[in-house]
C-alpha cells in the first residue's frame, strides 16, 4: 500500500474488509466506506471540516447518557429514522416512526386497562385498541412497551419533578387482542437544544417542535417488532414534524365520548378524550436493531 492515492485508496479500504465473515455486514462497511470516500470526494472535505465533524460526533456522545440518546436524535433531525423506518415498513404492517432518544427499557407492567394519568396535570385521555396480524386476526399476548411526554411536553428524563417510571408502562394485550390505558394527553415539544444537535437546528433556522405524540414499541414471538407513534388530528404540529415522524396512517382523531359505562369503567369525566388504534404487526424475526 505503499503508492496508495486518492484513485486507489477507496478500493484498498474496501479491500481491507474482505475478512469480514458475515456477508451482510460485509456489504455494510464496504458501502459505508464507498459513500463516505465519495462524500469527501464530491465536497472535497477539508482537514478543518473533518475535525469539525468528528468534534460534532466527540459532543454528540458526550452529551448522550443512559436515559438520552443524542445520536438518536442526530439521527431523526437528518431524517435518516425515518428513511429507515420507511424502508423497513411492511406492505401490511402498521407504519413504523421514531424510536426518539427517550425510550428506557424496564418500563413497570400495567394491567389492560390501567391507569398511567395517577398524580399528572391534563387532559385525561383514554388510548384503546387491539393488536393484529396481517390477516385481521388477534394476537393474543401481544406486549406493548409505552412511553410519552407528559401534559407540560417534557419526559421524565428531562424533568426533575417526574418519577422515573413516569407516563411509561409495558402491558400484554388480553386474549383478543385488547390493550387499554387512561393517561393525561401530551403536549407537543421541541427536542432538546443544548446539544451538538441543537447547534445544527439554529444554524439551518430550523424550528425543534414536534407534534404530540404517543410512542409504542408492539412485539410479539413469530411478528416483527414495531416501533410507532400516534399523533393528534388536531395538532398544529402534524404539517412541520422536526424528525419528519409523521405518517398520515398515525394520525388519529381525538374523539369525545361520553359513553358511561367507560365513564364509570375508568373513572373518566363526562365527556372525557378517546383516541383508538389497532396495530397490525407482521411476521418474521426480531432483526438486528429492530
Ligand atoms: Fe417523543
Amino acid at each position: 500500500m505503499r503508492n496508495i492515492n486518492r484513485d486507489t485508496i477507496t478500493d484498498a479500504v474496501v479491500r481491507s474488509f474482505a475478512g469480514i465473515e458475515d456477508e451482510r455486514s460485509r456489504l455494510l462497511i464496504s458501502r459505508l466506506v464507498t459513500h463516505l470516500h465519495a462524500y469527501a470526494r464530491d465536497v472535497h472535505l477539508t482537514p478543518d471540516e473533518w475535525r469539525f465533524a468528528i468534534d460534532f460526533l466527540y459532543r454528540t456522545g458526550r452529551k448522550s447518557d443512559a436515559g438520552r440518546n443524542e445520536f438518536i436524535l442526530a439521527s431523526d433531525v437528518l431524517g435518516l429514522s425515518s428513511l429507515v423506518d420507511m424502508l423497513e415498513t411492511g406492505a401490511g404492517s402498521t407504519e413504523r416512526s421514531a424510536l426518539g432518544p427517550f425510550h428506557a427499557p424496564d418500563s413497570p407492567a400495567l394491567a389492560v386497562g390501567g391507569d398511567l394519568a395517577r398524580g399528572n396535570d391534563g387532559e385525561k385521555l383514554l388510548v384503546r385498541g387491539r393488536v393484529l396480524d396481517p390477516t385481521g386476526k388477534p394476537v393474543a399476548g401481544a406486549k406493548l412497551d409505552y412511553w410519552q411526554a407528559a401534559a407540560n411536553g417534557l419526559y421524565w428524563q428531562q424533568d426533575a419533578a417526574q418519577d422515573q417510571n413516569n407516563l411509561r408502562c409495558t402491558m400484554a394485550a388480553d386474549e383478543s387482542g385488547h390493550y387499554a390505558f387512561t393517561t393525561v394527553r401530551p403536549a407537543p415539544y421541541e427536542v432538546p437544544c443544548d446539544g451538538p444537535v441543537g447547534e445544527l437546528l439554529r444554524a439551518a433556522k430550523r424550528h425543534a417542535w414536534r407534534p404530540a405524540h404517543l410512542h409504542f414499541i408492539v412485539s410479539a414471538p413469530s411478528y416483527r417488532p414495531l416501533t410507532t407513534e400516534l399523533f393528534f388530528a388536531d395538532d398544529e404540529h402534524l404539517d412541520a414534524d422536526a424528525v419528519f415522524g409523521v405518517r398520515e396512517a398515525l394520525v388519529v382523531p381525538v374523539k369525545s365520548s361520553t359513553a358511561e359505562s367507560d365513564a364509570a369503567r375508568y373513572r373518566l369525566p363526562e365527556p372525557f378524550s378517546l383516541v383508538e388504534f389497532d396495530f397490525r404487526l407482521e411476521r418474521g424475526e426480531r432483526k438486528i436493531g429492530a
